[in-house]
């Protein structure tokens, strides 16, 4: 984007046929782009102005009306993984179309967008009511909301499962988990203890660290920045990169894209599981932001 484009007059929200005629929003503020699909509430991509995409979206991602979106944060709810009896992997919220609900953008301010999962019978038709809001900035914020309408608890597993887009995950480093215990999914999900500073990929790495909320920060000196996950609402961090033979044998995902993307992702899953009594609601929020490595 040159000056020029950048001093005309801000936010700009365009409503598209997106790729496999998906509608998605294109929006730019002063600071940034964003694209949503209404598919999945997919956040597909977004870019601070002057720097690479913060987001990695896969080249051979499927955009399709029962397929999930390789890449941006899908929404991992209301299970995540495969438990047993459930049918598809990480829920259903990102292969439902959501409803787009209202989007508020003041003049050169940063521009929200607020999504709804139409009901269901899996959700009690209108009595689990769940929202999802997106505050495009110079960071970017999203919010998922689930509130309990029903006479009875509801129990659930909820993660926005972020794919990073990184220059070199060999040089990669995710810091903020020492201490943290976490289930080893490639050992059998063996529960462990993380002993160093900071983890980095040699191999596959699927870990999902419990009872933790603390702030993540990706250190990637091939793209000279830090970037910073910040979250509330959340006891749980996810760290995923399926490394080469897995790649291989993700039919939407390229051979060799598992160099250049990290996933680092917040929720509640596993022991970390919400169960919401009548009447109550959660809120699970990340911001996103980067900062050139000192
Ligand atoms: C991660 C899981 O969250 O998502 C991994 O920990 C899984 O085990 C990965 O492989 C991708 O899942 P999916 O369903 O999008 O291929």
């Amino acid at each position: 984007m040159n000056d020029t484009q950048l001093n005309s007059s801000f936010p700009r929200i365009t409503f598209l046929e997106g790729r496999g005629d998906m509608p998605m929003l294109e929006i730019t503020t002063r600071w940034s782009t964003a694209e949503i699909c209404l598919h999945g509430a997919h956040v597909t991509h977004f870019k601070p102005h002057g720097e690479p995409p913060l987001l990695f979206l896969s080249q051979c991602s499927r955009f399709e009306p029962y397929a999930p979106i390789r890449g941006g944060i899908p929404i991992i709810f209301p299970w995540f993984g495969k438990p047993a009896g459930q049918s598809s992997q990480h829920g259903f919220a990102r292969i439902r179309d959501w409803t787009l609900k209202e989007i508020q953008s003041p003049a050169d301010g940063p521009v929200t967008v607020r999504l709804a999962l139409p009901p269901c019978e899996e959700l009690s038709n209108a009595e689990i009511i769940v929202e999802y809001l997106v505050l495009v900035d110079v960071a970017l914020n999203a919010e998922l909301i689930v509130r309990n309408n029903s006479m009875r608890d509801f129990s659930f597993e909820n993660c926005l499962h972020t794919y990073f887009s990184v220059g070199d995950i060999h040089t990669v480093s995710v810091a903020g988990l020492k201490g943290v215990e976490y289930l080893d999914q490639p050992a059998g999900f063996a529960r462990r203890t993380e002993t160093d500073d900071v983890i980095r990929f040699a191999a596959e790495v699927d870990r999902a660290y419990l009872n933790t909320t603390h702030a993540v920060d990706i250190h990637d000196p091939s793209l000279n920045r830090t970037i910073r996950v910040e979250k509330a609402g959340s006891n749980s961090t996810v760290v995923w990169n399926p490394w080469m033979a897995k790649a291989k044998a993700l039919s939407d995902f390229g051979d060799d894209e598992y160099l250049r993307m990290v996933c680092v992702e917040s929720g509640n899953v596993a022991e970390n599981r919400l169960t919401l009594a009548p009447g109550q609601s959660a809120s699970l929020k990340i911001k996103l932001s980067s900062a050139a490595l000192r």
